[in-house]
């Protein structure tokens, strides 16, 4: 059934491919959600003001104080009246701007801030910026109240719907033999470690059944980004690493799937679409009708499912020692990873030099508590520092 009630949105990271893809979920579904304000980083001004125009919120805010004239002549040019926030402390306000959801579709570390204030604020939380969960992860969970947090991340809100399988009384760990999260492969599926030696970041943008943001499609052409999902999938659903299993699945149809006690396996399947389960959070946990299109039965469909090549793409087992570690680890992985995509994308650091370069930085590292953001932060600042100096992009 339906809710008749319209829920309030604010959406972070307008202009993104999680961003424009969520407002084409609000867009068709005008009595069920509203958007209460929007953000970016002010690269996109001439977008975000006309989602602007079209959506009509409360806010805009832009994380580029320098990007606020603009933006503000936009909107007037579109006859939008809302409040224009400005800065990283614009972004902060529009994420405790009342509303009944936020979704984070910012991209990288820089999304922990609004992670954090929407989960404190009361917000639910619909979740696409992993990477504030992977890095925060001991605040993250602190904050977060049971169902206040709800993955973005197709894999893991496949887990979550396949987790419902888990008896009549609901998701139950003990239930639960492991989490098999599946991966694409990327662009470079197949190949050796010594056939990566010479790929272009033109030919690592190009992936073959998901169009994202280009940090995401890196991270998938590295497999850095299933690293991170493991991790993600860790401290969303509290099950072992050793019981999160990776499956390369070129078709990307099953998102990912559970294997219970008793051997039975539950997969949830749809064409790779990311609006299936953006409405799915924005519409937690009622489901919105037509959200993307389904799987055609009345056609043959082959699904493979093959394991990771860990010689070829050492970004997983990585991942899995962070995770294992805590504290400040993962957020090491993630802000150097971030920090080599960058040199990569600008053509200063080849593409094996990514995660040899990430494995580097986390061995140097001494891992300590992150109980606070402070921690969390010196961390993040200080595998940047070291992956700039070993990346000579300092
Ligand atoms: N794309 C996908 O299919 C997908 C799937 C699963 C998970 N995710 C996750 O979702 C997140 C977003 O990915 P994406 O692919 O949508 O990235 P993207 O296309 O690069 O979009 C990033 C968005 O963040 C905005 N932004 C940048 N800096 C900001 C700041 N300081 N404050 C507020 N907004 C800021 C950008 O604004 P400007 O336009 O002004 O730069 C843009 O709207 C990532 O964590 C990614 O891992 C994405």
């Amino acid at each position: 059934m339906q809710p008749d009630t319209t829920r309030s949105v604010v959406l972070l990271g307008s202009t993104g491919s999680i961003g424009t893809q969520s407002l084409d979920v609000i867009a068709r579904n005008p009595g069920r959600f509203r958007v209460a304000a929007l953000a970016a980083g002010g690269g996109r001004v001439d977008l975000l003001a006309r989602q602007a125009a079209e959506f009509r919120p409360d806010a805009v805010a832009v994380a580029d104080p320098s990007a606020v004239p603009a933006l503000r002549e936009a909107l007037a040019a579109h006859g939008v009246s809302a409040e224009v926030l400005a800065g990283p402390e614009g972004v902060a306000e529009a994420a405790v701007w009342p509303a009944d959801t936020v979704l984070n579709g910012i991209t990288g570390a820089l999304g922990l801030t609004s992670t954090l204030a929407a989960l404190e604020a009361g917000r639910v939380l619909a979740l696409a910026n992993k990477e504030s969960l992977i890095i925060g992860g001991p605040l993250v969970k602190r904050l977060a109240k049971p169902g206040q947090l709800i993955p973005v991340d197709s894999e893991h809100a496949a887990l979550a719907q396949c987790l419902w399988a888990a008896g009549p009384s609901g998701p139950d760990a003990s239930a639960v033999r492991s989490l098999v999260v599946t991966a694409s492969g990327g662009p470079f599926r197949g190949r050796s470690r010594a056939e990566l030696a010479d790929v272009t970041p033109e030919q690592a943008l190009a992936h073959p059944t998901w169009s994202m943001g280009p940090v995401i499609t890196v991270n998938s052409a590295t497999l850095v980004n299933k690293g991170l999902e493991v991790i993600e999938a860790h401290l969303l659903f509290d099950i072992g690493f050793d019981r999160i299993t990776v499956v390369v699945h070129p078709q990307s149809v099953v998102h990912s799937m559970v294997e219970f006690v008793d051997g039975s396996v539950i997969a949830q399947a749809s064409p790779p679409d990311m609006r299936l389960p953006i409405a799915l959070a924005l519409g937690w946990p009622e489901r919105v009708a037509d959200a993307a299109p389904t799987v055609d039965w009345t056609r043959a469909h082959t699904w493979t499912f093959d394991p990771l090549d860990d010689e070829a793409f050492p970004s997983v087992a990585l991942a899995r020692h962070v995770g294992s570690a805590g504290g400040t680890a993962p957020a090491v992985y993630n802000a150097a990873n971030e920090v080599c995509v960058d040199a990569f994308l600008t053509g200063r650091l080849p593409f094996l030099g990514i995660v040899d370069t990430v494995a580097t930085v986390v061995s140097e590292h001494i891992v300590t508590k992150a109980d606070s953001v402070a921690e969390v932060l010196d961390a993040d600042e200080w595998a940047r520092a070291r992956a700039r100096e070993l990346t000579g992009t300092a």
